[in-house]
Order: C-alpha cells, then structure tokens, then sequence
C-alpha cells in the first residue's frame, strides 16, 4: 500500500513539470505590442493586452466549444456560436458558460515577455512595464 502511494507521488511530481513546458511561453519584447493594443496570438490562443500601465494575458479560448475568439467593437466574439465577452472577459451572451481565465505575465532574464498557464490570475492583474 505505501510503495503504491509513494509511487503515485512520484509521478504527480513529474507531470507538473512536463506539464509546465508546454504552458510556458515566451512572447516576445514588451514593445512589440503598442500601447492600447489587443494582439492575438494563434500559435498560444491568447490575447495580450497591452495599456499604459503594462500587459495582461487572457485566454482566446471560448469557453463553450473551444473557438478562437475574435477581437471586435471593444469586446471578444466567438466566430462559431456568437458568445461575447467583455474586455474583463466576462460572458455578455452565451452560449459560453464561464468567462475567460487570465494568465500570469513574467519577465525571463532576457528580457522575454512570457505568459504562464499554469497560473490563473484576474483581469485586474498587470504586469507593469515602465515607459523608455
Ligand atoms: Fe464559442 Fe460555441 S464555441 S459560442
């Protein structure tokens, strides 16, 4: 019984980091996005938002069925069943039934901007970036 349990552990122990590889990524320089820009990123699905105050990163996944979603008249549409969700990307109509996750943004010491799916945030959470 205890051989079988430390081995369970040890493979929970494993998956996280390959798991991390994969939802890990780099995006680029902060200043290839312009301020108050949305820019779409369909090798990730995800949108990064870039503001005056720094970038945020939110999933570009419909939470119906799985659609990329687009970004139109200050809000994000589903091109597959017309859900929309607001710039917080909570749902404004269905069918989706949850908002959108947001992704924690880092800075690897290359200065890389990377976002990370493995650490949910809120549409709140900025990751700041001082002006050169
Ligand atoms: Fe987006 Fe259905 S997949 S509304």
């Amino acid at each position: 019984g205890a051989g079988l349990l430390a081995s369970a552990a040890a493979v929970r122990s494993v998956i996280p980091a390959l798991t991390r590889t994969s939802k890990v990524f780099s995006v680029g320089q902060p200043n290839d996005y312009p301020v108050n820009s949305f820019s779409l990123l369909p090798e990730h699905k995800v949108f990064i938002l870039r503001d005056h105050e720094g970038v945020r990163a939110v999933s570009a996944v419909c939470t119906h069925l799985g659609c990329v979603l687009k970004r139109a008249e200050n809000e994000f549409h589903c091109p597959c069943h017309g859900s929309r969700f607001d710039d917080t990307g909570q749902v404004l109509s269905g069918p989706a039934p949850s908002p959108l996750p947001w992704y924690k943004m880092d800075l690897s010491f290359d200065g890389q901007l990377q976002v990370d799916m493995t650490r949910r945030t809120s549409s709140r959470f900025v990751f700041k970036i001082m002006s050169p």
